[in-house]
């Protein structure tokens, strides 16, 4: 496993992250998987050396984030693994029960912390913009997270660049903790962010993290037109609503076919393609079957060639945005 840094802070990740979107409570999605079934995918990806792992508060309701807590005291020493969640979505029918306020912010956390098992959150995460609170009541309250010990580094995740840069200017001109890393929508069937948000993450040493690296399954083949081949592709509305164009679709195939010149899994060329984006600090890797955690880490060995990376990129075309 290669560690790096995560943008220009000092911690460090490993290349691939796990997602555990994946484990909770089946009747939140009914593809997520059971805590007994998801907990062995967190005690291999500690083997393969990942330490970086990725859940949400809004993830099953509460669920996965109790799921990944048990495990990791189960498996792993607390100060060995990069603990990343997330605060925004609604988490409860009352008026404060959503968003960025420091309001919700403040049990947000205390509900994350409680759930989770530790006492502290290595990566905070905001899930979304929230245009309904003014950035600086925001930006305060996550300093005084981190100033408090509950969080040790803030990041955000999918929203506009000149929101995030927004964001992290109201936090110079405060003196107050800056964004380390960005959570966004990137892959090879939907590449918008190489217009603004990549270059600005770039161009401030934000590390970026992209979500659904494999476009929820989309990428390697689990789903064609006319067939779900997966219990996830067949319920997984979300991603029907993504990833449905003839291009899309084209993307997919040339995948493929790359990967059947190479010898490898369309899974492991969309994951090494990541790999390969200057820039990119970890896919977050999604994983229902063990086989899929092996080859997120196997993708890691593989180098695509000037020949790969062109044929696998030359069929994108421009998107709306999509998954904010
Ligand atoms: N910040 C955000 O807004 C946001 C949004 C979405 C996700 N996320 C984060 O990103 C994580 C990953 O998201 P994701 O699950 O959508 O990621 P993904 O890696 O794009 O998709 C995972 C799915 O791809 C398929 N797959 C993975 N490896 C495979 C392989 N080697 N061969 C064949 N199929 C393979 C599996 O589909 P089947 O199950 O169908 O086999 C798996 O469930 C989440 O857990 C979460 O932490 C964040």
């Amino acid at each position: 496993m290669d560690y790096v840094r995560l943008g220009t802070s000092g911690l460090k990740v490993s290349r691939i992250a796990l997602g555990t979107m994946t484990y909770g409570d089946p009747g939140w999605r009914d593809w997520v998987l059971p805590e007994a079934q998801g907990r062995p995918f967190i005690a291999r990806a500690l083997e393969l050396g990942i330490n970086f792992f990725d859940t949400a508060d809004m993830y099953s309701l509460g669920a996965s984030e109790e799921v990944l807590g048990r495990a990791l005291r189960d498996y792993a020493r607390r100060d060995e693994v990069v603990v990343a969640t997330k605060v925004f979505h609604r988490m409860g029918p009352g008026p404060n029960d959503a968003g960025l306020s420091r309001g919700h912010i403040m049990s947000a956390v205390q509900a994350s912390l409680k759930r989770l098992g530790t006492d502290y959150i290595d990566l905070y995460q905001i899930h979304r913009f929230d245009p309904e609170t003014p950035i600086l009541e925001t930006m305060t309250a996550l300093h005084d997270l981190v100033r408090m010990g509950a969080v040790r580094y803030i990041g955000a995740s999918s929203m506009l660049a000149y929101q995030f840069a927004k964001m992290q200017h109201v936090a110079d001109m405060h003196g107050l903790t800056r964004f380390v890393s960005m959570q966004n929508h990137y892959n090879l069937v939907y590449r918008e962010e190489e217009r603004e948000m990549l270059p600005l993450c770039r161009e401030d040493g934000v590390g970026v993290i992209p979500w659904s690296p494999l476009a929820r399954g989309f990428l390697a083949g689990n789903r064609t037109p006319g067939e779900a081949r997966t219990p996830r592709a067949r319920s997984d509305r979300f991603s029907e609503a993504l990833y449905r164009t003839p291009d899309d679709y084209a993307v997919q195939t040339r995948v493929a076919e790359v990967a059947g010149r190479r010898g490898m899994t369309p899974a492991q060329v969309a994951t090494a393609w990541l790999l390969h984006q200057p820039g990119v600090t970890a896919p977050i890797v999604g994983a229902s079957k063990m086989p899929h955690l092996e080859e997120a880490v196997a993708a890691l060995a593989v180098k695509l060639t000037p020949e790969d990376l062109s044929a696998l990129e030359e069929l994108y075309r421009p998107h709306p945005v999509l998954g904010l």
